[in-house]
């Protein structure tokens, strides 16, 4: 049978992530001693804590379907941990969803049209620019690595790409892929672009717990924000819970009840066990956190001295950052490693001689 495949289909390729991640397990299959820095996956367990939530959420028969929009005690303790980071959240503008990845999905799909403006900053994550293609959008970039990948030097590229016209700008602090913490001189200079020209933006907050030194700000705890905002975080990073699948976005009600539309006739809810372990993620899990970041920035700091000493000039990001630490135990450092998706720029290059 020849199908007729739909359009939006066909303008978006798989993932090179996943890709590059089944090569290394190609060449791993065949003996050769890979690193694979591809999937930005913690290679620490579940903590002991949220695994017995999940497990004790099965036996009390937790197993049916939840609101769609999450189950009541996940949904206020996601908004008491915004509103700790600054957010003015209540729980009737979140949702729940299986990953960040469907938080962004949907947000994606509520917002633009064909030919919409979505504006991204690159070096940008794989997969903002399919979500924006699937949608119909028209991608403008505006390229970081003139600037080390910080933002507050390149804001006045920013602000020459956005007009009237742009619906959506993607800001993602801390960075995948760069681990760029960005200031908050320079969110201000977001919040006032968004405001001139009336852009509503998309802060991926995924790797909010994952930065050495300094503080992540959420983008929609400064003012005039709040209502143009759409928050996405998730549980995948922050507390290795990778395989669950659990994430939320919070975003103005207007949009929510938008959203919730999409997430009742999709995913219909996140998994019900899921959600319960979420809220013991949420409630009691801070001290695991900080050890798993902690390791994470050694893995990091080992890297980049193993990168001078062989004269490669790499820019280090305050936050996590995958070709440095996540899943990398790196027993032979320079025994293969597989770069991850460095999508237009190239993180790393050889020092000028
Ligand atoms: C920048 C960024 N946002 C969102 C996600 C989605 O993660 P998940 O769907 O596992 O919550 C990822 C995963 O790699 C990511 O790197």
């Amino acid at each position: 049978m020849n199908f007729e495949f739909a359009s939006r289909i066909e303008r978006v390729e798989p993932s090179a992530t996943l890709a590059i991640s089944n090569k290394a397990s190609e060449l791993e299959a065949n003996g050769v001693d890979v690193v694979d820095l591809s999937v930005g996956e913690p290679d620490f367990p579940t903590p002991q804590n949220v695994v017995e939530a999940g497990k004790d959420a099965m036996d009390a028969g937790h197993t049916g379907y939840t609101p769609s929009n999450g189950i009541p005690e996940l949904r206020e303790a996601i908004a008491a941990r915004l509103r700790e980071g600054g957010i003015d959240a209540i729980d009737e503008e979140i949702i729940v969803t299986p990953g960040g990845k469907q938080a962004l999905y949907e947000a994606f799909q509520v917002l633009i049209d064909d030919g919409d403006e979505v504006v991204l900053l690159d070096p940008a994550w794989v997969s903002y620019e399919a979500m924006s293609r699937l949608a119909g959008g028209s991608l403008t970039r505006v390229d970081l690595e003139p600037y080390s990948f910080q933002l507050e030097p390149g804001l006045d590229d920013l602000e020459a790409a956005v007009s009237e016209e742009t619906e959506l700008l993607v800001i993602n602090s801390p960075s995948n892929p760069t681990g760029a913490v960005y200031t908050d001189a320079a969110l201000e200079g977001v919040r006032d672009l968004a405001v001139e020209y009336d852009i509503t933006v998309v802060s991926d907050e995924i790797y909010d717990k994952i930065t050495y030194g300094v503080e992540q700000t959420s983008l929609a705890s400064l003012s005039g924000m709040g209502d143009r905002t759409i928050t996405i975080n998730g549980f995948s990073k922050a507390y290795s819970m990778t395989g669950w699948r659990l994430g939320y976005v919070h975003a103005p009600s207007a949009l929510i009840d938008q959203a919730a539309k999409l997430h009742s006739h999709s995913v219909s809810c996140a998994v019900n066990f899921v959600q319960r372990a979420g809220v013991e993620a949420i409630e009691n899990t801070d001290d695991a956190v900080v050890e798993m970041r902690d390791a994470f920035r050694e893995r990091r700091d080992m890297l980049a001295e193993l990168f001078e000493s062989h004269d490669v000039d790499v820019p280090i990001g305050d936050g996590v950052c995958h070709w440095t630490s996540m899943n990398c135990r790196c027993p032979q450092p320079f025994a293969n490693i597989i770069m991850m998706q460095v999508s237009r720029s190239f993180i790393l290059r050889k020092k000028p001689q």
